[in-house]
């Protein structure tokens, strides 16, 4: 990297996290790329080692640097702790999460996939308002979420889109919603990005889908599709989905995005089903960083990250086993770093 080392905050992650995060960190290394980290922890390792999931120390370290790598971290379901990733992202009201989605290996089902899911991620259905009114196992139980949108918060999420449209060179946005039965907020969201289409009428086109058939639309045609802005809870779903169709989580990097600080990581979880058998895929954790590289100004760099990942698995046919071969985490790392 041009001139001083830039401070960054590191999170291995849970699961599969250090063993793609140790593949990254390799790659970025043989990139020449020399982040001064800043190493924290956060999750199920954060509450072995600190006693907290999310200990004031991590969160002092991205207040300061305002940059992140993470590794996926652990949430337990039903009860538990609450989501760290969720806690993240409210804290730092990082309301951009860019999930970008694209075709690389070669006769795959879905050649011609190149969109960019972009995700409310402060809002809706995740606030944590979710609860139940019952005891024990009270055969009445009731349970009842809330979601919350506000008018600011569904504006500087299709500003954001529709700026992104105009910055990649993107030609069409996509506002997904469910303001056919969720009048109000979904409502909200619509009649918002309706009227801030308008201001970019000549330069991006846009229309407007129902979650419903946009999962459908997705399946049967996803070259429609370029920029995808939604809300919380549906584009958590689509982005899982839409990289399903390139050949799965193992590919598809994630940004987190504030005005205050930006967090990057891959769109998988800790997948605890493979864990600490060296066998994950760190090909989305790489393409994180790649990200962050576009964030910090690093093109370049990015650029040559993105192509050695592709030719590893393209041209070399290194592949794990997600994607239909038998390298190992460390293997693909040692591909992509000799790519470059
Ligand atoms: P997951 O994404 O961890 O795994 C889903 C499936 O994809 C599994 O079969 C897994 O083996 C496979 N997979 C995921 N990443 C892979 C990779 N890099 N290479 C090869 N195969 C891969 O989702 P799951 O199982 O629903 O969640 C596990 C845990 O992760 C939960 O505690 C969840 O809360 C957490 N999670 C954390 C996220 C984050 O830190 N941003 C995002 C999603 C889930
Ligand atoms: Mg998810």
């Amino acid at each position: 990297m041009s001139g001083r080392s830039r401070e960054a905050t590191l999170i291995a992650g849970d699961g599969i996290g250090p063993e793609i995060t140790h593949a990254t960190l390799q790659v970025l290394d043989a990139l020449g790329v020399a982040f001064d980290w800043d190493e924290q922890y956060g999750g199920m390792s954060a509450v072995e080692k600190a006693g907290t999931p999310l200990p004031d120390a991590t969160v002092d370290s991205i207040r300061r640097t305002r940059l992140a790598l993470k590794g996926p971290l652990t949430t337990p379901v039903g009860g538990g702790y609450r989501s760290v990733n969720v806690a993240l992202r409210q804290e730092f009201d990082l309301y951009a999460n860019v999930r970008p989605v694209k075709s690389i290996v070669p006769g795959g089902r879905y050649p011609n996939v190149d969109l960019v899911v972009i995700r409310e991620n402060t809002e809706g259905m995740y606030t944590g308002y979710d609860r139940t009114f019952k005891v024990g196992n009270d055969p009445k139980a009731l349970a009842q979420a809330t979601s919350v949108m506000t008018r600011d918060g569904c504006r500087r999420i299709v500003c954001y889109a529709f700026e992104y449209a105009k910055r990649h060179g993107r030609k069409k946005v996509t506002v997904v919603h469910k303001a056919n039965i969720l009048k109000a907020t979904s409502g909200l969201f619509l009649e918002t990005a309706k009227m801030i289409a308008r201001e970019y009428e000549g330069q991006i086109a846009s229309d407007d889908k129902i979650v419903d058939n946009a999962a459908m639309q997705l399946v049967i045609n996803p070259a429609q599709f370029d920029v995808i802005v939604t809300t919380n809870m549906f584009g958590d779903i689509l982005s899982d989905e839409a990289s399903g169709l390139v050949g799965g989580l193992g590919l598809a990097p994630g940004a987190n995005i504030g005005e205050r600080a930006a967090i990057f990581e891959a769109v998988h979880g800790s997948a605890p089903d493979i864990a600490g058998q060296g066998i994950a895929n760190p090909a989305a954790q790489m393409l994180a960083a790649a990200m962050m590289l576009d964030h910090v100004g690093e093109l370049e760099t990015a650029g040559r990250l993105r192509r050695a990942v592709e030719t590893a698995i393209v041209k070399d046919n290194v592949r794990t086993k997600d994607l239909g071969g038998s390298a190992s985490t460390t293997e693909f790392a040692r591909a992509v770093a000799r790519r470059l």
